[in-house]
């Protein structure tokens, strides 16, 4: 049986172990985890039945497919500890942004088959979009096994890597930018009216719900969806017209501001 190990079990670790074990691909006894306290990934042990191990060398050890789930300024930290333990031709899956495949390579070795995933938190809801990067070594079983796993929590979609960036923008960056323009419109309505901020916040939250769901399944176009409710000549165009008119420049800007930040961070691990 195929043996998966996860290093770092917080937000997306867990996530992903989670909704492994429940698309039904991966057996609780099949995955063991660890974490730096190791206080994430018992407590993760004890509502899944996966087993904890007390150090990463352990995960690494037993693992044909390993899944590196710590901050990028972590991973080679974590590599380089495993490295000598590593299965020949094992699998590993980094979900760290701003680690490039060379990184791996370079830090995990040439045995080592190495894959670059970024999924995104709406995998929770077996929704949106897992990325995905092939690097040094993987073959048509690795890559059947990863689109498996992907495809059962979010769509796989698979990209060079120097795309990463800017896809990673959208999907994974992407519920957190969306949740951000929706608060500033629940905020703008309680500044401008007498909505109390608890309100305006569920109204707007029952509308994205809404609006997500016709949206769902691709068939809906954005300009379908604005042109249904901003008819001609009627109060809602009005508001498009001003986004239309001011928010180019806002988003270049945020695409702008993520890149600056993620060229400090690649410096960084790069120079670690
Ligand atoms: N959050 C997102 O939406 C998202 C999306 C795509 C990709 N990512 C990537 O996913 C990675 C993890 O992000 P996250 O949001 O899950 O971070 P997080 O919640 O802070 O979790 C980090 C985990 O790494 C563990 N850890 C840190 N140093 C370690 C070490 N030396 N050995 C073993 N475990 C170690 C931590 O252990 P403790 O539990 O003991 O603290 C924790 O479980 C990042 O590289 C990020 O770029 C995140």
């Amino acid at each position: 049986m195929t043996q998966y190990g996860f290093i770092g079990t917080g937000s997306m670790g867990s996530m992903l172990i989670r909704k492994i074990i429940g698309s039904g691909l991966v057996t609780p006894g099949g995955i063991s985890a660890s974490s730096k306290s190791g206080i994430s990934a018992r407590a993760l042990a004890g509502t899944t039945g996966i087993t904890a191990e007390a150090s990463n060398r352990s995960v690494a050890g037993n693992a044909d497919v390993l899944f590196i789930c710590v901050k990028p300024l972590e991973v080679r930290g974590v590599l380089d500890e495993v490295r000598d333990v590593l299965k020949p031709d094992a699998l590993l899956v980094s979900i760290a942004g701003c680690v490039s495949l060379e990184n791996l390579r370079d830090w995990a070795g040439e045995n080592v088959h190495g894959v670059r995933v970024i999924p995104s938190v709406t995998a929770e809801e077996n929704a949106g979009i897992s990325l995905v990067a092939w690097g040094h070594g993987v073959t048509p079983g690795d890559k059947n096994l990863v689109l498996g796993l992907l495809n059962a929590i979010s769509t796989a979609v698979e990209i060079d890597e120097q795309d990463f960036d800017l896809y990673t923008n959208l999907t994974s960056c992407g519920p957190a930018l969306i949740v951000a323009m929706m608060r500033e419109f629940a905020g703008a309505a309680s500044r401008t009216g007498t909505i109390p901020p608890k309100l305006a916040e569920y109204l707007v939250k029952e509308t994205m719900v809404g609006t997500a769901r016709i949206l769902e399944g691709g068939q809906e176009t954005f300009d379908n969806v604005i042109g249904r409710v901003a008819t001609k000549g009627g109060s809602t165009e009005e508001g498009v017209k001003v986004l239309e008119t001011r928010l180019p420049d806002v988003m270049d800007e945020v695409l702008l501001a993520l890149d600056a930040k993620r060229r400090v961070v690649a410096e960084k691990v790069a120079g670690e």
